[in-house]
């Protein structure tokens, strides 16, 4: 709630003659009071006494216009409790502004992410990244930063001389129009499982073909690159997700070789005897790498350090990356080389995370036993229809909502283990739970013939609700600060915990003329907050469940 937080820290600067900003001041466990504002640090810059100055200050602050009561405790604790509706009236204020009266972003924002193969199906590795960097360009597009979502394609490289070389020996034009990515996956498979040397060689001068510009070769790989982006586009949609841009590797191919030669020029990058080209890190801060083939090809991380480039170019501020922790040293690598090359317009962030996990399931692309999205998304739809209790019409937004929740309640750098029981557990810490709890509130909402306001004066239970609701903003704003959509998730089921023991406890609808009133309008508050923080994790509130 800044602007209560704004005002208590201006006061508590004029009175304590130090500066105070709004990040020190705390929210502090209910029973101590709305915020608070340990005076240690004060006291030391001051040289005083903390306990002493508390006791001071807490006289002084006692007349401010919002708060009800302030005591000290601990070791200079100061608690405020505030006037309870004209707190609630000011939080209720702020909620009707633009962004619920958060500062609006400035920054030029690029947010990668999802990233996947040519040819090669979307797999679980991608569940977690696609409802990842949703949410990051969610949250940015709500603080109104001037965000750019990007695709990356993977679609340059020695790989993709496979591909047309097994569709060449194995493959048929029909069966590939039938079904574009299946057969160009099946191919991959095959050619893992029956090529030999020969078959590995003769791939690897499709390879060469494509970078060399051959016409057969770049029909197909065009081919299979648009089937791959025409396949994939129908998973976003299932998802909930666009991206503003659809890109790849190849775009950047060209301008990798320009790099590579200026590195060379400029003492960024030296060649090695067989004519390959590698960057060596000082003090060996990272293991020396290889940005040219010799045989002349570029690597993944020439292509990214081009990709830096271009990005600046295109007035970047931020340039994020949402890639999994197997990638860190990669960034790391790519990061550094473009500093040396002097991209430093642009501010580059690797938003890396830990693996998801299907007990019992591993996966290895190459053997074709991967868990595929699409397989994900319809385990989730059919388990979500055997849940007791629930109109099946809505089974594939409750599984996509259990889905997102399940990968985005957790602090990024972990690692998830999914169990369907609990991702699906209507009453546990789940996507499902928020779902039923929006959907509980709003059905208050439709039954209910008075006006939600706020007469008369707030109870414990209301208020506690309204406290819980008032942080909303600043947990949004923590959450872009971190890149971290967790702190919303988390932050929405602690909150849809406090809606619901309100629930329990406190009779709406013919509650009596005020109190039915004040509770409605809490009512709707909460809905407010509850879609707007579905919202940002990409997850549908439903009409009914
Ligand atoms: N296509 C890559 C993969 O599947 C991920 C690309 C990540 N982005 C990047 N700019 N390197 O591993």
């Amino acid at each position: 709630m800044k602007q209560v937080k704004t005002r208590l820290a201006r006061s508590l600067s004029d009175k304590l003659g130090v500066e105070v900003s709004e990040q020190d001041i705390e929210r502090p466990e209910p029973e101590h009071g709305d915020f608070a504002y340990p005076v240690m640090k004060a006291a030391s810059e001051l040289g005083e006494n903390p306990r002493q100055l508390a006791d001071e200050v807490s006289k002084e602050m006692q007349d401010l216009e919002m708060v009800d009561s302030v005591n000290v405790a601990g070791p200079g604790y100061l608690n405020f409790h505030l006037k309870r509706n004209k707190f609630a009236e000011s939080v209720f204020q702020s909620f009707e502004k633009e962004r619920f009266g958060l500062e609006p972003g400035d920054r030029k924002v690029l947010i990668e992410f999802s990233a996947p193969n040519l040819a090669k199906p979307m797999h679980i590795g991608h569940v977690r990244n696609n409802c990842l960097g949703d949410s990051l360009q969610r949250i940015f597009r709500f603080l109104d930063y001037d965000v750019t979502s990007e695709n990356y394609i993977g679609d340059w490289g020695t790989k993709h001389g496979q591909v047309i070389y097994a569709f060449r020996k194995y493959g048929s034009q029909e069966a590939f129009e039938e079904n574009p990515m299946e057969h160009m996956y099946h191919l991959y498979v095959k050619l893992h499982d029956e090529g030999d040397e020969e078959d590995r060689r003769r791939a690897r001068e499709w390879s060469r073909k494509i970078e060399d510009g051959d016409e057969e070769a770049l029909e197909l790989w065009k081919m299979f690159r648009e089937a791959t982006i025409r396949h994939n586009e129908e998973e976003y949609e299932r998802m909930g997700i666009e991206f503003d841009r659809v890109t790849g590797e190849s775009v950047v191919a060209e301008d990798a070789q320009e790099i590579i030669q200026e590195g060379l020029e400029e003492g960024i990058f030296d060649e090695d005897e067989d004519g390959s080209v590698y960057v060596e890190f000082e003090d060996e801060q990272y293991p020396n790498t290889v940005v040219k083939r010799d045989d002349g090809s570029t690597l993944y991380i020439s292509r990214d350090v081009a990709n830096v480039r271009k990005r600046e170019r295109e007035g970047f501020d931020l340039n994020m990356y949402v890639v999994a922790s197997e990638q860190n040293l990669h960034f790391q690598q790519v990061f550094e080389v473009a500093r040396r090359f002097g991209y430093t317009d642009i501010e580059n962030e690797h938003i890396s995370y830990g693996m998801l996990q299907l007990p019992g399931e591993t996966m290895s692309s190459s053997e074709g036993n991967i868990i595929r999205l699409s397989s994900m998304l319809d385990k989730a739809r059919e388990k979500a229809a055997e849940i007791e209790g629930h109109e099946v019409d809505n089974a594939e937004e409750v599984g996509l909502g259990a889905i997102k929740y399940a990968n985005l309640s957790v602090t990024r750098s972990k690692d998830i283990t999914f169990e369907w029981s609990d991702v699906l557990d209507f009453e546990g810490d789940s996507g499902p739970y928020l779902q039923y709890t929006n959907v509980r509130a709003k059905s208050i909402l439709q039954e209910a013939e008075k006006t939600p306001e706020l007469a008369g004066e707030l109870d414990e239970e209301e208020y506690r609700l309204v406290r819980q609701l008032s942080e909303f903003p600043e947990r949004i704003r923590a959450a872009a600060d971190a890149r971290e959509p967790a702190k919303i998730a988390n932050f929405l089921s602690e909150l849809c915990e406090e809606f619901n023991s309100f629930y329990h406890s406190c009779q709406v609808i013919g509650a009596g003329e005020n109190t039915e009133r004040r509770r409605l309008k809490v009512v709707k508050e909460f809905v407010k907050v509850s879609n707007q923080g579905l919202e940002l994790l990409g997850i549908e509130s439903l009409d009914e469940m």
